[in-house]
């Protein structure tokens, strides 16, 4: 490869930290959160005490399944982990 002259040098710098910034902004930009959290009533209060995330989600679905008393959306993403999407906020 040809070796680069200084300007070339600075330029693919600049053209460099202009991306790198792109990123960020386009980062710090990223709409909040919205799913729910876990939310703190009767029922789902055991739940903040449960340490361990995989132990806690074993239940959740005994209410939020199809047919049971509190279902899942039509159009829920999958399923699987609970508790990663539904943040347990104290
Ligand atoms: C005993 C039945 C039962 C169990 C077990 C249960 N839920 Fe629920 N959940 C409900 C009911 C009923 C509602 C709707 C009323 C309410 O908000 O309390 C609900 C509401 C929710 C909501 C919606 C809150 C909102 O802001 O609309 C989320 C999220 C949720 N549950 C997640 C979970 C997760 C995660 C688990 C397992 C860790 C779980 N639930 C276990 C009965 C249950
Ligand atoms: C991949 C992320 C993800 C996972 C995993 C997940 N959910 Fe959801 N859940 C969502 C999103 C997104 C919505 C829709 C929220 C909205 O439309 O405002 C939702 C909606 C719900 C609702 C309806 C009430 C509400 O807040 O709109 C309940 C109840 C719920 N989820 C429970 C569960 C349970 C129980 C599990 C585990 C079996 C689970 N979710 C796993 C992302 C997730």
């Amino acid at each position: 490869m040809q070796k680069k002259s200084r300007k070339q040098l600075v330029l693919i710098n600049v053209i460099f930290t202009v991306i790198c910034v792109g990123i960020l902004v386009f980062l710090f930009k990223a709409p909040k959160e919205t799913t729910s959290p876990l939310p703190h009533d009767d029922i789902h209060n055991p739940f903040f005490a449960i340490e361990s995330k995989k132990e806690a989600e074993q239940s959740c679905l005994s209410c939020h399944d199809q047919g049971k008393e509190a279902p899942l959306p039509e159009n829920h993403p999958p399923k699987y982990r609970c508790l990663f999407c539904h943040k347990r906020n104290r």
